[in-house]
């Protein structure tokens, strides 16, 4: 039994941490009784806890790139605020972070120790949040994700879902690749990382293959029954947004190993146990 800190514990991910944590001792702020950029509330917060898992962050990328200050104050400032608070405390630490903080112009899956280049505001902010969590912590685990779904938020699927109510076609990008995720898996994953003790650094939190959005999308109408032709092809160019999304954003999984850890299981399988189970119900 371990107590642990989740930070930002409203959040989509942060509702499946809880769940993922039953039988350990947990405290679950939401953002109106932890903010994270507070350095005395950090302080009292990670008193007498074994563990802290950041899920706090301003999430919205489109926002970041006219808010950047907002965003890194959170994402960045916090961030190392709450590790250092831990590390004081003598407590453990993983910060959740995101597939943004890479280019995406590869054409193999990053690699857990790729240089970070990220394209716009909010991959800016969660890079240099990296950063300050590994020189404020040492011992911290960071869990890259990306492309999430999960029962308590705003998902793709889910948004597919609700267009696929109210309109007979929908089109979809098929030139961005990534790896759709479930908020639960990733929860898992990070406990099991702190039950495993396993060694800090970077850790690739996504599930595995790869898939373009368009893909997920025939995905998810299958899964709920629905014609799949009805989604259709298009591209970025005809989709433009405040910020841009990396092409490519395929993470590789070779760290689970090295700490004999399972792999990240394939994304449809993930989908598919996610749908049984409502979690993408618009
Ligand atoms: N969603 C994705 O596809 C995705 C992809 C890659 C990485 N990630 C990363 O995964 C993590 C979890 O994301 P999510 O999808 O669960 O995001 P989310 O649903 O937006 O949850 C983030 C939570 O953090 C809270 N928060 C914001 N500022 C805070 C502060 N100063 N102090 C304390 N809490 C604060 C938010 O509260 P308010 O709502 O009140 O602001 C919200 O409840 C984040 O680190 C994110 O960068 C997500």
């Amino acid at each position: 039994m371990m107590r642990v800190l989740v930070a930002g514990a409203r959040g989509m991910l942060g509702h499946d941490l809880l769940r993922a944590l039953e039988g350990h001792e947990v405290t679950a702020p939401g953002r109106a009784e932890l903010d994270i950029t507070d350095p005395a509330a950090a302080r009292a917060a990670v008193a007498g806890q074994d563990a802290i898992v950041n899920a706090a962050a301003y999430t919205r990328v489109d926002d970041a790139e006219s808010h950047e200050e907002e965003a890194l104050a959170v994402n960045a400032t916090g961030a190392g605020v709450l590790a250092r608070a831990a590390e004081e405390a003598g407590a453990r630490f993983v910060q959740v972070s995101t597939d943004y903080v890479f280019r995406g112009d590869a054409d193999r899956p990053y690699p857990e120790d790729a240089p970070l280049d990220p394209l716009g505001a909010y991959g800016r902010t969660k890079a240099e949040g990296e950063r300050l969590v590994r020189a404020a912590h040492p011992g911290a685990h960071i869990v890259r994700t990306a492309w999430l779904y999960g029962r308590h938020g705003a998902s793709f699927p889910r948004t597919m879902l609700r267009l696929a109510a109210e309109r007979d076609t929908v089109s979809v990008v098929t030139d961005q690749l990534g790896q759709p995720s479930w908020t639960l898996d990733l929860a898992r994953t990070i406990v099991r990382l702190l039950e495993a003790d396993a060694p800090a650094g970077v850790y690739h939190g996504t599930n595995a293959g790869q898939a373009s959005w368009f893909e997920l999308a025939r995905a998810v109408f299958e899964l709920a029954g629905l014609d799949p032709e009805r989604v259709l092809p298009t591209d970025s160019a005809s989709f433009v947004r405040p910020a841009p999304r990396p092409a490519y954003s395929v993470l590789g999984h070779e760290a689970w190993g090295r700490a004999g850890l399972p792999a990240p299981r394939p994304w449809r399988e993930a989908l598919a146990e996610a749908a049984a189970e409502g979690a993408l119900a618009p």
